[in-house]
Parts: structure tokens; sequence; C-alpha cells
């Protein structure tokens, strides 16, 4: 097997599935878990399980310290300017709704427009409609090409000053393209409006740093940076996370609560209402040391690799019609297999140990306008090797006979 940096740190990873070594391609939904998070976890709840900010003991305090330490760590890998802009949430999801709702709620107005793209995963699509049924605002998007790439020349007539907030996608989870992010933060900024990167596809491909972007929300999952599920981050500028109004209400946000009224903390607990996911946040925090002991640029070349591989492999067969052709891609590989149903074309890639997912990838707009019911989706990570794509193609091959 050809190398793949680290791999033997992810214990699932040596499994068999349906009788074959298991051939893990499905890092866009979620990626697997090196050993160092899995024992965070266990040793936090074996050691040192207590809630935070509130006890009297030492539990508590070692409890604390690590959740805090861990905001830390997520600061220093985005390059934040202040531990303060690191909001935890429950995901990608639960960032751009805490956006949508405290952000949206105060800023946003019936004359106002928010834009998006056509490639957005559904959670960067609804939460939007959602502001502009409530506030009356207007939604806009920039449209996608047929190569899979957003087309900027749309921006002159769609980013004019009613946009007060901008939202898109770093890299598609349906494709895998990666946008021009620093033209689209420039271009909004000059309108004077806010923008949001969806991080949650690109943050475990490449380094994303917030100052040098200049980007005023990152949202991004755990899960698809080697840590766990339910657990995500919210960055945003300090002076914008404190003119925003808290989003969920309890214990943790308030500063004094009196049954006249209550008032609320600064920024980020302002926005992490009741007893946090502490042990999910303590290993969100191991992931990123664990990631941080590699070469990320290393890394990437070798994502690189496998995609290249995967693009040559399929223009050795044209009964395969790769999905999303930017010369900008990362991690995901979509395509259809002529004649077959993407469904069938997984179900029978898992026969054969291979993992992929299938479908709309949540991006429904996105294939409505591709004019496709969905694809296969092969996504990689650093851990995946060239002798995976080599299987991944050898088992299409397969399905191509049988089918
Ligand atoms: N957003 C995840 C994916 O693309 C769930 O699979």
């Amino acid at each position: 097997m050809h190398a793949a940096p680290g791999r033997e740190d992810f214990p699932l990873l040596a499994q068999s599935v349906n009788s074959q070594p298991l051939v893990y391609l499905d890092n866009g939904a979620t990626t697997q878990k090196p050993q160092a998070v899995l024992d965070a976890l266990a040793h936090y709840y074996e050691h040192d399980n207590a809630n935070v900010h509130r006890g009297a003991h030492a539990l508590a305090a070692r409890a604390t310290d690590q959740f805090e330490a861990a905001r830390d760590t997520v600061a220093g890998f985005i390059n934040a300017a202040r531990r303060e802009e690191i909001v935890w949430t429950t995901g990608t999801t639960g960032a751009i709704n805490l956006v949508a709702h405290s952000y949206g709620q105060r800023f946003i107005g019936p004359d106002d427009a928010v834009l998006i793209s056509e490639m957005e995963h559904h959670s960067n699509i609804v939460p939007w409609q959602l502001l502009c049924e409530r506030t009356g605002a207007e939604l806009r998007a920039i449209p996608v090409t047929a190569q899979g790439e957003l087309d900027l020349s749309t921006l002159d007539t769609l980013l004019d000053e009613r946009v007060k907030l901008v939202s898109v996608v770093h890299v598609s989870n349906a494709l895998g393209t990666v946008n021009p992010v620093r033209e689209l933060i420039q271009r909004a900024h000059a309108v004077g409006a806010v923008i949001l990167l969806d991080g949650a596809q690109s943050i475990g491909h490449m380094p994303v740093d917030v100052q040098e972007l200049d980007v005023d929300f990152l949202a991004f999952s755990a899960h698809k940076l080697f840590g766990p599920t339910g657990m995500g981050v919210l960055y945003g500028r300090y002076e914008l996370l404190d003119a925003m109004p808290p989003f969920l209400g309890g214990g943790e946000m308030i500063e004094r609560v009196q049954m006249s009224g209550s008032t609320y903390q600064a920024p980020p607990l302002r926005f992490e209402a009741g007893t946090p996911n502490i042990a999910d946040v303590i290993a969100t925090a191991a992931g990123i040391d664990y990631l941080n002991t590699h070469d990320r640029t290393a890394l990437a070349a070798h994502e690189a690799t496998l995609l290249a591989r995967c693009h040559a492999l399929a223009a050795e067969r044209p009964w395969i019609r790769v999905v999303g052709e930017s010369a900008h891609k990362a991690g995901a590989f979509s395509f259809l297999v002529e004649g077959a149903h993407p469904g069938d074309v997984g179900t029978l890639l898992d026969q054969q140990g291979v993992a992929v997912r299938t479908g709309h990838h949540c991006a429904q707009p996105l294939m409505d306008k591709l004019g496709i019911p969905g694809t296969v989706r092969a996504s990689f990570s650093f851990y995946n090797t060239l002798d995976e794509v080599e299987r991944l193609f050898a088992a299409l091959d397969r399905v191509r006979e049988f089918l």
C-alpha cells in the first residue's frame, strides 16, 4: 500500500467491511477520529468530568481550564485576533443559524438583501430563507456555471449596497470547488456588507487564517476536522459579536437575572447558554493538536495527488462523467456512471468495501441547476492512499460490468 500520512493513527480505518478492507471515501460527510481524540474523550470522562465555570471544587477547575484552553487552541488554529472571538456551537449549521438569528435580527431589515450562492449546502440556504421570511429582506444567489464554479461576473448586479450580508461556502461539499473567497470578501466589504464563510469542507484540507482573509464570520464543524460530532465553532470579529443580541437564553450567558429583565455576558459566553458540550470541546482541541503535528502543506499535496489520480482514471473511462470541473478543487470527486442511478452505484461500491456518499449531498438547488438528481461522491482525507483510489476505480469497473 502507498503511504498516507498518519493513517495508522486512525483505528477505524483498519477494519473490514463486507469482508473486504474498508476504503473510506466519505470524509466530506465526516472524517474518522485519531486515537488522540478518542483518548481525550475517555480521559476527560474518566478523570476530569465536572461542569464548567461554576463549581467550587478541583474537578470543576480542571474541566474549566481544559475547556477554556481549547478556545485558545481554536483561536490559534484559525489565527483569530482574540480568544473571545471563538464561540462553541453544535456545528456549522448551529453557527450559521446563530448569525442568521442574532446578527440578522438586529442588522437586516425589509429594505436589505442577503447574498448567498447556488452552490450552498442547505445549512447555508435555509437559515437565510427563514431570516428573509421574518424580516422581509431579499435573498439573492450567485449563479453556478456548468463547470461548477461561481459566476462572479454577476456580482456587478447582485452585490449592491442593499446587500448587508454575504454568506458563501469556501469549498463545495458536493463538487469540491474551491471558491475565490478573497475576491468575494473584498467585494462584500467594498459595498459595506459583512461576509460569512462556511468553512465546513475547507478547514480539514487547508489552513484557514481569518485575519489574513479578513473575513467577518467563519463557521465550521469539529467532526469534519477529526474531532467529535455535535460540535462546531463560530468565529466572529469581536466588534460584530459584541454588537449582537443573544440567540439562545439560559444559564451561563447572563450577567444578572431579575424578574424585571436580564443583562448578558460579553462574547463568547453571551452565545453559550446552558451547560456546554465540555468533553467534545476538549476533544475538538485534541483533534487540532493532532493535526498540528503534521505539515499541512504536505497533507494538501498528498490529497491533491489523490484527486489528480481520480481525474486521470476517470478520463480513461468514457462512461464516467465528472461533475464539477473547476481547476481549483479540494477533497471531493463527484461523478456519474452512465446509465446508472447514483444510489445503485453506491450500494454496489459498498458491497466491495468502498464507502462513498450518493444523492444530492444536501445541495438540491445546485443539483437542480446542473440538471441532475445527484452524484456519487468520493471524498478524501490525508489518510487515504493511492491504492484506495485504484480500488475505487476497480470497483467501479465491476459496477459497470454488473449493470
Ligand atoms: N455536509 C456533509 C456532506 O456533504 C454532511 O456529506
